[in-house]
């Protein structure tokens, strides 16, 4: 029953980006294949070329997500949070979904996990944030009681962090923590065991690290230096 009901939300979410993208009925997949719009946009569409694909811009990612209410997010949040920093980052960390800092101010890892992110990337990689980086989450709307997103928020929020990739074609994404890396790779990731390991994503370096209020949580030296060691990986692939 569950996996119908999750079936029908996809449904739904497939005809609400097929009108997102001007169609006003079904259209035949030799239509869809034509359309270049179609092309950037379809997940199935796997794009081990992504690198080589034209793709829409961010503002026109954002542009097609809207004021939106795809999901029941929608209903509590102050802001959407679509991401920040420089779309033509080399590199992309994706995190989970926005907290109360973050959906106050409609801008990414603004809080107390921003402050830390802020301080792997300029500290302990001696990047800059804003300009060597773009930011976001797979979620866009803050999950009340920054609860982890549920599959049917993840499967309406995704086609957008999909089309933010293809808009930036960062060469590396950083996963932050299990929900990230497990949307990313479409399986459960146990994180503890993964992180630290290369992976791809639709032709893309992707790596597993610790999500920033995991190194908040249990501060040791150990968790520590494990995310430094991914970072230096991450840098090491950068000046390749
Ligand atoms: N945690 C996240 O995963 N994302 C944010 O934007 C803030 C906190």
């Amino acid at each position: 029953m569950e996996t119908r009901k999750q079936e029908l939300r996809e449904l739904k979410n497939y005809l609400i980006h097929l009108k997102d993208l001007g169609y006003t009925e079904i259209p035949c997949e030799a239509e869809l294949l034509n359309n270049s719009a179609f092309q950037k946009t379809n997940p199935s569409n796997s794009a081990n070329n992504m690198a080589s694909k034209k793709s829409n811009s961010l503002a026109a990612v954002q542009k097609v997500l809207g004021d939106c209410t795809r999901c029941k997010l929608s209903e509590g949040r102050k802001n959407i949070v679509f991401g920040s920093g420089n779309p033509n980052a080399d590199l992309v960390f994706v995190g989970e979904g926005p907290g109360a800092d973050e959906d106050e101010q409609g801008l990414p890892f603004v809080g107390r996990s921003g402050k830390k992110l802020t301080e792997i990337i300029e500290k302990g990689m001696g990047l800059n944030r804003e300009k060597d980086t773009y930011i976001c989450n797979i979620v866009k709307c803050r999950p009340p009681g920054n609860r982890d997103p549920e599959a049917d928020e993840v499967s309406a929020c995704k086609p957008f962090l999909i089309q933010q990739l293809q808009a930036i074609k960062p060469k590396v994404i950083v996963a932050l923590g299990k929900p990230a890396s497990s949307t990313l790779l479409g399986r459960t990731v146990p994180i503890v065991k993964e992180r630290g390991t290369w992976h791809e994503y639709e032709g893309i370096k992707l790596m597993l690290t610790f999500h920033p209020s995991y190194l908040i949580r249990f501060y040791t030296l150990e968790n520590r230096k494990a995310v430094h060691e991914d970072m230096k990986k991450v840098l090491k692939e950068l000046k390749k």
